[in-house]
């Protein structure tokens, strides 16, 4: 009896000590396999997800801002997905209520309507993503974040431009989408430096029309400029100049100058550097540009998206990355905002700007000049 019950002993400490055993290796693959997969999930979530919507490709520096934009945010182990609006706001805002179902964390906008773009804010916030506005801002929303170059800027440096060329005369003020915040600004721009103008110099500048255009388009820009200057010839008005708002309308306000054989003979402004336009600067077609260095804007606008996505404060962001932060009021708040420098070039200093900064080749900007000359 004595042994037997020694036995049931020893066989109860060995069952035991082997479930004991068990227990620990199996909580241990347990907390490996955990492991591994917490680290998978944690991988997953590391790559932050940015949804960038893009307004239209018609203007040609809406390609190269998202490859630049594209290129940034990926070194920096980010993944983009975007989308086209082709000019249509309700479509731009659906595409954000898709990306934001496909669980972005963070969008960057480059809206059509700065009013009605405001819901895509909502949408956002409602499920805690920050939204970053790209060139153009939003207005009446709580937006978290701008980033632009200075509209303002941008329309100072146009009318300097025409004005070094033209100082008193008969001007056409053409200004860009009305849809656009940024029109509203180039313009004020525009009128600031005529204004210092006229004070400085005692010369006077008589505005024709200041109408807006519906949207960016070359095509418009040249029917509008067309009928204005079959009205002005018929009231014996001569025009000296068009502030023309960007380089894709000049080309159109150009194409209206060349049937009336002016072309050349007028001054004419634009924006953004396109190609065409550089080589109506250097042919002498075009007076001035404003070359904005799309590449400073779309690579400090992928770290801001990645630093919102991870929770950072916009103001501390613009600080974290070197540069003032602006607080633009929006209608609604104060949005913290960074404003980058646009760059002013006439034949002068085409060179030392858009060549130097590899925005074009010298070879393409002089290329019919070349056929000219040989
Ligand atoms: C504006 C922008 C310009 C120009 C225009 C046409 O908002 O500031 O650079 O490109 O859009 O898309």
């Amino acid at each position: 009896m004595g042994l037997k019950k020694g036995m049931y002993r020893k066989v109860i400490v060995v069952l035991l000590a082997l479930a004991v055993v068990g227990y620990t290796v199996a909580f241990y693959v347990k907390k490996a396999k955990e492991g591994v997969v917490d680290e998978v999930k944690m991988k997953q979530a590391e790559k932050i997800k940015i949804g960038l919507l893009l307004e239209t490709y018609d203007v040609q520096r809406w390609a190269r801002d998202e490859a630049y934009f594209r290129e940034k945010a990926e070194v920096l182990g980010a993944e983009v997905i975007r989308a086209v609006a082709n000019g249509d706001q309700d479509k731009q805002n659906q595409q954000a209520d898709t990306f934001l179902t496909m669980g972005v964390n963070v969008l960057v906008v480059v809206p059509k309507e700065l009013k009605t773009a405001a819901r895509i804010i909502k949408s956002a916030h409602e499920k805690n993503v920050p939204v970053l506005a790209y060139d153009r801002l939003i207005r009446n929303c709580d937006l978290d974040m701008y980033i632009t170059f200075d509209n303002e800027k941008v329309g100072y440096l146009q009318a300097k431009g025409i004005l070094k060329s033209v100082p008193e005369g008969n001007f056409i003020l053409l200004g860009g989408a009305s849809s656009d915040n940024n029109s509203r600004l180039v313009r004020n721009g525009q009128l600031k430096a005529i204004a210092e103008h006229e004070k400085n110099t005692g010369k006077k500048i008589t505005i024709l029309d200041d109408s807006f255009l519906n949207n960016w388009d070359k095509e418009e820009a040249r029917q509008k400029i067309s009928n204005m200057l079959t009205k002005f010839k018929a009231e014996n008005k001569e025009v000296h100049a068009i502030l023309a708002p960007n380089d894709s309308t000049a080309g159109g306000a150009i194409a209206a100058l060349k049937a009336e054989r002016l072309d050349g003979k007028v001054a004419v402004s634009g924006q953004d550097a396109e190609l065409g336009a550089c080589q109506r600067i250097v042919e002498g077609t075009q007076t001035v540009t404003v070359y904005k260095p799309v590449r400073d804007l779309a690579s400090t606008a992928a770290q801001i998206a990645i630093k919102l996505a991870k929770g950072e404060k916009p103001e501390e962001i613009a600080a974290s990355l070197g540069y003032k932060s602006n607080m633009l009021n929006n209608g609604t708040k104060d949005v913290p905002s960074i404003y980058l420098e646009p760059i002013f070039v006439t034949k002068e200093n085409m060179r030392q700007t858009v060549i130097k900064d590899g925005w074009h080749s010298e070879e393409k900007v002089y290329a019919h000049v070349k056929e000219i000359n040989e």
